[in-house]
């Protein structure tokens, strides 16, 4: 991102955890993370550092949300609340007045205006999802995000079943924890796969298209090779 945007301002330092310079950084913190699904903390922790947060998938059919945040600037967007890709459309909570300027600034030359279409959807998701919560309380109608975590708690284990049937690929264990905004003990259940290759295949990403299974293969990540999401 930072190479595309060719800004002579700052530039790609690498991966946080190998950053051992001392002078101003951005941490990206990813939590919780894409591909590998697990819960991230800020690693750097030197003096001069800003963090951002991307709580992007910071939802209960996804994690427990086991405490609030109080981080200076977090990201959210509306997709993966509801796994409507594609909209664009996302929020900040940034405490420092002159950065939430900025970075309004920025998207107002950036976007030169934000699809209305994509407002209109975004706002009839977000009303639909705040209006089933409130059935939830006066009809007890099951709310959207326990929906979508049983939705989810039953894909996940369909696909353990399968992975777990054969020795040539594997899964992340998540830990479990209670989820405040549920109610209930949570499994840590992403909304994507990040499926590693035990056996001897070279480019799982062929071998899978090749069963007809679509990934998308780990060129770029630094978490460890040969893994699918
Ligand atoms: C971690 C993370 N943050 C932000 C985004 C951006 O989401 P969108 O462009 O759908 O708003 C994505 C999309 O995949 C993501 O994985």
């Amino acid at each position: 991102m930072t190479d595309y945007q060719k800004s002579g301002l700052y530039k790609w330092g690498g991966d946080a955890e190998s950053f051992d310079k001392d002078e101003p950084y951005i941490e990206l913190v990813t939590s919780p993370n894409n591909p590998d699904g697990y819960i991230r903390k800020s690693i750097v922790n030197r003096n001069q550092g800003l963090l951002v947060h991307d709580l992007a998938y910071y939802w209960p059919q996804y994690t427990p949300i086991s405490s609030a945040t109080d981080y200076d600037l977090t990201l959210f967007t509306v997709s993966k609340s509801t796994g409507h890709a594609g909209m664009r459309i996302g929020w900040a909570l940034v405490k420092d007045r002159e950065v939430a300027k900025k970075m309004t600034k920025f998207i107002e030359l950036n976007t030169i205006g934000v699809s209305k279409d994509s407002q209109l959807r975004a706002a009839k998701v977000l009303k639909t999802v705040s209006d089933c919560e409130e059935e939830k309380s006066e009809n007890g109608v099951e709310s959207f995000f326990k929906y979508s975590y049983r939705m989810m708690e039953q894909r996940w284990k369909l696909l353990r079943e399968a992975v777990d049937s054969g020795d040539l690929f594997s899964l992340p264990k998540f830990s479990s924890a209670f989820c405040t905004f549920l109610n209930q003990e949570s499994e840590t259940q992403p909304a994507f796969a990040w499926l590693k290759c035990e056996g001897d295949i070279e480019d799982c990403e062929s071998f899978l298209r090749g069963h007809k299974i679509l990934t998308r293969g780990d060129r770029l990540s630094t978490i460890q090779t040969k893994q699918q999401q």
